[in-house]
């Protein structure tokens, strides 16, 4: 493999020396600039032998045509967490999958020559987006057969690449996970949410009318009702969020609802509960980026203080209206949650809209679930009660029986301390996420 580290700090060392403002010529620097073409003309030489080697590669053209009896869905955020659990189970299932691949820093991607550049890089340096290029190594890997998966790096933010990879591919529906995702985040950078979740679907959704994509299955959440008085939460609970995050996604729905009261296109909506777990088989599973643990979710946090990463755990509130005084969610598994986006896939009818709320129905309080991370972890993990936390809801579960009622979807996967083993096991064969090459996996 190449070297890119070594690379870098030998030209670092070669360069013209600056003392006082003043520029020294360097006697190696005509040297270096010849060696610098050589170098960059053998990796891309390289880049592009191990492309043309690479399944997708050769595929282009099988993504760009409608194929009889093969549904291609276009899954945005597959990269990320729940995106690449559902794209292993699209890809299990026979679909063909393009997975879009959030580079924000770099919209000169679309160049060809980078983007070969990047391949090669990237699969060996993880991720710069929120997703994780190793999940995408690893869908790779499963499924190398041509015309299976393609993943393409795009910023959705930007209107002309998300037009390009619609005129470029042939898409039968698209599964749209992209977007920015923690509530703490959204009370902080509130503009940044509603330009990624809001104004990235509403670019999503034209190209989609654009190009004739007729089904959209869309990742909403229960943060859109906010703090509901009555429990459990059904599809008609008023939705009132509280955060930019909800709002966002709100809005988001709103947009794709009224898109729809004229157009044919078939739309399922799944407002997910709170997700937790990873691929029972330890392939995939849950990665964010370090800077974005202060905004992370309980499991992370249970998982990071069981790893010492984090001293203990810091529970907010004891003094809710609850049965220990925690609060409550509803933890669903991710393994469930991505067969109910199969089954709102399959069930997708034009013209109609339908709307689910994707939980178990079962509350359970923070307190339980620290009780089950510490059973699953065999760590006896510190725990500090603090004083509540403002804008945190008591409690939130979910009613799913109308997705039990039109999809014939329920969770299977409801025992917190399993699912929390299951995600366990990966986190601890993989201590820096996706970045280095898994350990062996133990139980
Ligand atoms: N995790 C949960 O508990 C939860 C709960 C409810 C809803 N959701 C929703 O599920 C979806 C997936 O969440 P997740 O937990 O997998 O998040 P994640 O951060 O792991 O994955 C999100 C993915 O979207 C990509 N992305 C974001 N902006 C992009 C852009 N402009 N262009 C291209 N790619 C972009 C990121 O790079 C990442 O790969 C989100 O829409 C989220 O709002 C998640």
């Amino acid at each position: 493999m190449l070297n890119f580290g070594r690379t870098r700090s030998q030209s670092r060392t070669n360069r013209s020396m600056s003392l006082g403002g003043m520029e020294y010529p360097d006697p190696k620097r005509k040297n270096n600039f010849v060696g610098k073409i050589l170098l960059a003309a053998t990796l891309t030489a390289l880049c592009i032998i191990m492309l043309k080697q690479s399944p997708s590669f050769n595929t282009t053209s099988s993504f760009s045509i409608h194929e009889a009896g093969v549904t291609h869905v276009l899954v945005t955020g597959g990269a990320g967490f729940i995106g690449s659990h559902a794209a292993l189970r699209l890809l299990r299932d026979q679909y063909r999958v393009t997975i879009v691949v959030g580079l924000f820093w770099m919209k000169a991607a679309s160049s060809f020559l980078l983007n070969l550049m990047i391949k090669i890089f990237f699969l060996r340096q993880d991720n710069l987006s929120r997703g994780n290029i190793g999940a995408i190594k690893v869908l790779q890997e499963l499924f190398p057969e041509p015309g299976r998966l393609q993943f393409i790096y795009a910023d959705l933010g930007d209107p002309k690449s998300v037009n390009k990879i619609f005129s470029e591919n042939a898409f039968d529906a698209v599964m749209h996970f992209a977007a920015v995702a923690y509530v703490g985040e959204s009370t902080l950078d509130p503009l940044k949410y509603y330009h990624n979740i809001t104004s990235n679907t509403l670019g999503v959704l034209e190209a989609m009318a654009s190009h004739g994509v007729k089904t959209l299955i869309y990742s909403s959440t229960c943060a859109t009702y906010g703090e509901p008085e009555k429990m459990p939460i059904t599809e008609e609970t008023l939705q009132l969020p509280i955060n930019p995050y909800g709002k966002a996604k709100k809005m988001a729905e709103d947009i794709i609802l009224d898109f729809h009261k004229n157009s044919d296109m078939a739309v399922m909506i799944l407002r997910y509960f709170n997700v937790i777990g990873s691929d029972p088989e330890g392939r995939l599973g849950e990665a964010p980026r370090p800077e974005l643990r202060e905004h992370g979710r309980i499991s992370g946090a249970c998982f990071d203080a069981a790893r010492g990463i984090t001293p203990g755990l810091k529970v907010r509130g004891t003094d809710y209206k609850t049965t220990d005084g925690t609060c409550i969610r509803d933890y669903i598994d991710v393994t469930d949650l991505v067969d109910a986006h199969v089954k709102a896939l399959e069930h997708a009818q034009p013209r109609k809209v339908g709307i689910y709320n994707v939980g178990t129905g079962k509350g359970s309080s923070v307190k339980e679930f620290v009780e089950a991370c510490k059973k699953a972890t065999g760590v006896d993990i510190k725990v500090d009660f603090l004083p509540r936390r403002p804008g945190d809801y008591a409690e939130v579960f979910s009613d799913p029986s109308k997705i039990l009622r039109e999809l014939n979807w329920s969770a299977q996967h409801t025992n917190l301390q399993e699912s929390l083993q299951v995600a366990w096991r990966w986190q601890k064969a993989h201590r820096d996420g996706y970045g280095t090459s898994p350990l062996v996996m133990s139980s």
